[in-house]
């Protein structure tokens, strides 16, 4: 065996230990600094397990697997809260999402940690509801309702109306997206833009919504 075949045996020897170690503990792993560093929910502190320089070996899997440290330490944060509680998993990933805008994918292996769940079953009810994001939107979110009461009351045209808007440069940045049902239903066409509910929405009043992201951005 040559030495560098013996270097990426142990570098592929300690990865796996990590992410085992991690998995079976209901840790989180994270990068701080030069460091990696094992963080427990329930424990104070943080042991560091390793240095940048093993980083650097692990290459690209390293990097899609451990993302920036502060989304990953909200989601240790949020998984103590909810680990003891029945039924936790849903409104976990609700918090997650409310608090990161998204639920890393990173975070699935921790959570069915915690949940004693299999990562399957996280992973399916991640992917099963539309509301989930697994990845960060650019700009502030803008949900257009595309249910039968808003569809009936003009929201198909408000939805292209959207797209052509948010499409021109220096409009602000927005991440548009359908939903099925805001509970507006008797005010329809109905629109989400971050957390404020908008009734009754035309296209004349969907420009003063956006270019009033603009004004608060
Ligand atoms: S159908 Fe649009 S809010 Fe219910």
């Amino acid at each position: 065996m040559t030495r560098a075949d013996s270097v990426a045996q142990a570098s592929s020897g300690r990865q796996s230990g990590l992410l085992h170690l991690a998995a079976t503990s209901g840790a989180v792993l994270m990068q701080r600094g030069p460091f990696i560093s094992l963080y427990h929910p329930r424990s104070p502190g943080v042991v560091i397990i390793t240095t940048i320089t093993s980083l650097t070996e692990f290459g690209p899997t390293m990097n899609a697997r451990f993302p920036a440290a502060a989304p990953l330490d909200r989601v240790a944060e949020l998984v103590a809260v909810h680990r003891d509680r029945p039924g936790a998993l849903l409104p976990l990933l609700h918090d997650i999402q409310d608090a990161l805008g998204y639920v890393p994918a990173a975070a699935v292996e921790t959570i069915a940690g915690a949940l004693n769940l299999s990562r399957a079953e996280v992973h399916g009810v991640l992917t099963y509801y539309h509301h989930f994001r697994t990845e960060p939107t650019g700009g502030v979110v803008v949900q257009v309702c595309r249910a039968e009461a808003c569809r009936a009351c003009g929201s198909e045209a408000l939805f292209e109306h959207a797209q052509q808007v948010l499409a021109r440069p220096g409009t602000p940045s927005c991440h548009l997206e359908s939903v099925y049902c805001l509970g507006l239903c008797a005010s329809s066409p109905a629109m989400m833009v971050g957390d404020k509910l908008h009734a009754r929405m035309t296209p004349e009043k969907f420009d003063r919504v956006i270019a009033a992201q603009g004004a608060t951005a």
